[in-house]
């Protein structure tokens, strides 16, 4: 078995992979939305406290099985550098403590398995991921042949999600509040504009929209009986019709067969529609994780650490370390 850890943001996890036939044995995620709600977003050190109280307590409850673990795999890189220590220091110490190898995994991998979780996997594989850390398009052939297409140069789509809603004073996290708000909006009654939508790179951003959407509340919270559902409905429908947009692009030169949305915010359903939409001229799969896996979580990591224990993919104690930006 693989036993799993999850720190690089607001949600502690532990989770425990059978290696042989990928089952998902224990899982169990601790989230901190409530603690950071009243901020508006993730305060790293908060975080970062709370993970040193959750984490022991998760663990305690897989006690019974440290005699089958094999490996210990830790998500490393990327996130918050404070947060990720304290994953990185539990899974070194279990590492020492039951003298087995540590996995260090790249969360942005580990939200790519969460496709796969209790099932083989299926490749080559056109993903976008979108989350609150990032928004990024990538041809997957297999675990270590992953190549980037397209980042945000800014924000990422989720993390607009987060500061909308702020905005509003709807609370953290944004993306479900505004998915909610809007799904009773006007979504064409604000007309803003598409990200780079003149621009012939395959690229993201989302400072511009999230700046236009700001002048729009201002507006709104002039009247007696500010209403923000049109606003909201707007927005949702421009973040999502930028993405689309640079895929539309994508698609004239490489034709997807299998197309997946990975990542916290792969749970908008207005996204996952409009996606649908664009796929079907292209006869391309659609592959989503189930909606329970599509936030951070430890069982993605177990399954990325399932392939990295059978092709040796270890680092020492010395090695391993955090790196809170990606390498991909
Ligand atoms: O993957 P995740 O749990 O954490 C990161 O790796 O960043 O993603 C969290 C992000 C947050 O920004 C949250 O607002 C967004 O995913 N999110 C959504 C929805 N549910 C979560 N964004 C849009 N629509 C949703 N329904
Ligand atoms: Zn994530």
């Amino acid at each position: 078995m693989i036993l799993s850890i999850e720190s690089s943001c607001d949600d502690s996890a532990i989770a425990i992979t059978e290696i042989e036939t990928n089952k998902l044995l224990f899982h169990k995620k601790i989230s901190q939305e409530i603690e950071h709600s009243v901020y508006g977003g993730v305060v790293p050190e908060l975080a970062a406290r709370l993970h040193a109280e959750a984490l022991p307590k998760i663990l305690e409850q897989v006690e019974e099985y440290f005699p089958m673990i094999k490996a210990v795999a830790v998500t490393s890189t990327p996130g918050l550098a404070v947060t990720l220590v304290e994953g990185v220091t539990m899974a070194k110490a279990v590492a020492v403590a039951l003298d087995i190898p540590l996995i260090g995994v790249n969360h942005l991998i580990g939200h790519i398995y969460s496709l796969f979780i209790e099932k083989e996997t299926i490749f080559p594989l056109t993903v976008l991921l979108v989350s609150g850390g990032h928004t990024q398009v990538m041809e997957v052939k297999s675990l270590t042949e992953i190549e980037t297409i397209a980042k945000s140069m800014d924000d990422s789509f989720g993390e607009s999600f987060d500061k909308v809603a702020k905005m509003m004073g709807l609370g953290y996290p944004g993306g479900p509040a505004i998915q909610n708000l809007a799904k009773n909006g006007d979504r064409l009654k604000h007309n803003f504009t598409v990200p780079l939508h003149q621009s012939p790179l395959i690229a993201f951003s989302y400072s511009g929209l999230k700046n236009a959407v700001r002048l729009a509340v201002l507006e709104e919270e002039k009247k007696d009986e500010p209403n923000f559902v049109d606003i909201a409905a707007s927005f949702e429908h421009i973040a999502a019709k930028h993405l689309t947009m640079k895929l539309k692009k994508y698609f004239k030169t490489v034709k997807p067969n299998t197309f997946a949305i990975v990542g916290g915010a792969s749970a908008n359903l207005y996204l996952r529609s409009q996606i649908e939409e664009l796929l079907k001229p292209h006869n391309a799969q659609l592959i989503l994780s189930e909606l329970k896996y599509c936030s951070d979580n430890a069982a993605m990591i177990g399954r990325v650490g399932v392939e990295m224990y059978k092709r040796e993919m270890f680092s020492s104690l010395e090695e391993l370390d955090v790196a809170p930006r990606s390498q991909l």
